[in-house]
């Protein structure tokens, strides 16, 4: 009740601060509130009105709901942007493809943004198109199974390409050129239309894009490791021992009535009452804190990452010789990342049920700020349970976090949340479909593509190295920036190799233009 409150508090002080206090901060390296790349957290003072900036028109155009079986004639609303604010009439189009989150004005309308800044240079229409089942684009008036079977990757690329279609008439582009971007999920359907509907454009950008989408995704732990390590090996031993510990003392009754004191569990594990899932559930948890750190360490996306919510400072916390209890450490690193992202500093929510009632739930909620921000994480998660796998484990053999988040964790999550026929044969093998329906990051090829990845955020390792110069296919590794960093503003202290990774990308859109 208090911790509902506080909630409460929160959430109307900031409006879209709080993440749902039934859920951890990332689902699946996915941020809980907001997605991987409009972070709740204000943005240098930018404000967003839907519908209330000048310029900026939002609009919907129907999409069959199944692409593959037309023949039925059912139809729904897709939701646009059109920002025209920088067209000088030159039929050049810029298309920021959004993805597994509700679009909102900021991505199509934040002058700061890179893309939006050659918009301007170049002179460009822009669109922003959400995805199918996210925000107010909805197959169907909710996400139950069997429905959401139409919320998919291949659906959704299918929509751009109609969605293009309708523009150029609409608009009465001349030979357009059209530009796709995209960042994290997104990325990988700019880097797939690129590749599968060469024809709808002259090229992409394709940021953090995923490729090689593989169902146990232990190497995200490895890079993890691998950066704090590089960051501080204290930090790193820190950690090992932190987790070494609380492992320990979760094998046993009086070992797990510790966890409880240390965290302020919520609820706390009570004896004789709790399962083994419940004790993957509190590590999954908890690894995710460090998770969401590392992973946009040092990008310029958010006034807390801006301020200071990186993996150096969170290094500081591990090693904090004031305090000498490792495991006391880790909790108050969780206290630090709770406040630095405007999330309260209380309790820790420790309730498998409680998540998966959030998880569970089909409807949309139409009354939070953003709505549909709560049901995007039920999205997400289908998502990847379908289709693209990513299962954050510890898996990897011995490392810094312990054996502590199996695979089976997530299985029976997916399992729960959708049907019993969702199990482990089926996800495995719609993982194995997916993966070879689009050549892995192996076979990745495509002209006119520019590939930025950071070299500190764990999803890099899914991303592609192959190099076409001749046909203009450009992966860029930028040293210790993370997730999606060469899309944000250019702040004061950003990692230096940013400065020429943008302007790489920025030739090859040049390039692509013809100019
Ligand atoms: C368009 O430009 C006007 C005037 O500079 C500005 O107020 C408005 O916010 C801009 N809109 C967008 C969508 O960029
Ligand atoms: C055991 O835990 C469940 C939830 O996990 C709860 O509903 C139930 O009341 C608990 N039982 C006892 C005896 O505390
Ligand atoms: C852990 O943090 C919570 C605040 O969220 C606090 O109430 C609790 O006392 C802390 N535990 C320790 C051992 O310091
Ligand atoms: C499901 O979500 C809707 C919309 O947010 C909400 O009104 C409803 O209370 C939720 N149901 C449960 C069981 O939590
Ligand atoms: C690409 O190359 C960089 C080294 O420049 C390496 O660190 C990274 O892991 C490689 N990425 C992939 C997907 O192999």
């Amino acid at each position: 009740m208090l911790y509902t409150l506080i909630f409460l508090l929160f959430s109307t002080n900031l409006v879209l601060s709080a993440r749902h206090p039934a859920l951890p901060p990332f689902l699946l390296g996915r941020p809980t509130a907001g997605g991987f790349l409009r972070h709740a957290d204000k943005l240098h003072n930018f404000e967003e009105f839907d519908g209330a900036i000048a310029g900026l028109t939002q609009k919907t155009i129907q999409q069959p709901v199944d692409n593959f079986q037309t023949s039925n004639g059912e139809t729904y609303e897709q939701r646009y942007w059109y920002n025209g604010n920088y067209t000088q009439n030159k039929n050049i189009v810029f298309l920021m493809i959004q993805g597994e989150g509700p679009a909102t004005d900021r991505w199509v309308s934040y002058p700061g943004y890179q893309y939006l800044q050659w918009a301007k240079e170049f002179g460009a229409d822009v669109f922003q198109l959400e995805h199918r089942c996210f925000g107010q684009s909805r197959p169907y008036k909710d996400t139950s199974f069997p429905g959401i079977k139409v919320c998919t990757m291949e659906q959704a690329l299918r929509d751009i390409h109609n969605f293009i279609g309708k523009m150029n008439t609409q608009y009465n582009f001349k030979n357009p050129k059209w530009i796709t971007f995209g960042g994290s999920y997104p990325g990988t359907l700019s880097a797939l239309f690129r590749a599968e509907f060469s024809g709808d454009t002259v090229g992409a950008v394709a940021s953090s894009a995923p490729l090689q989408w593989t169902l146990d995704f232990f190497q995200y732990a490895q890079v993890v490791e691998s950066v704090l390590r590089q960051t501080d090996v204290n930090c790193w031993s820190a950690v090992n021992t932190a987790f070494t510990n609380m492992q320990q003392l979760s094998l046993s009754e009086t070992g797990i009535l510790k966890l409880n004191d240390y965290f302020q569990l919520s609820p706390p594990f009570q004896t004789g009452n709790y399962t083994q899932r419940d004790i993957d559930n509190f590590f999954a948890n908890l690894y995710s804190f460090f998770q969401g750190v590392v992973q946009y360490t040092y990008d310029g996306r958010s006034d807390a990452t801006i301020g200071g919510l990186n993996v150096k400072n969170l290094c500081g916390k591990m090693t904090d010789a004031t305090v000498p209890d490792v495991i006391t450490r880790v909790n108050n690193t969780i206290n630090w990342i709770n406040q630095m992202n405007g999330d309260p500093v209380g309790p820790f929510q420790n309730s498998y049920d409680d998540m998966m009632t959030v998880l569970k739930n089909v409807t949309f909620d139409d009354e939070s700020a953003v709505p549909g921000d709560i049901a995007a994480n039920r999205g997400w998660m289908w998502l990847c349970c379908n289709e693209l796998g990513v299962l954050q484990t510890t898996d990897q053999g011995r490392n810094i976090f312990q054996q502590t988040v199996p695979l089976n964790y997530f299985i029976d999550m997916c399992t729960e949340m959708f049907d019993p026929s969702v199990d482990i044969k089926y996800i495995r093998d719609k993982n194995i479909q997916t993966l070879y329906a689009h050549g892995g990051n192996a076979g990745y090829q495509a002209t006119n593509v520019v590939l930025p990845n950071g070299l500190f955020d764990p999803w890099h390792v899914l991303g592609t190295n192959n190099t076409d110069s001749v046909n203009h296919m450009t992966p860029i590794s930028i040293s210790g920036a993370a997730h999606c960093s060469d899309m944000y503003p250019v702040y004061d202290g950003e990692p230096v190799a940013l400065k020429a990774a943008r302007q790489t990308i920025h030739d090859e859109i040049k390039y692509f233009l013809g100019l």
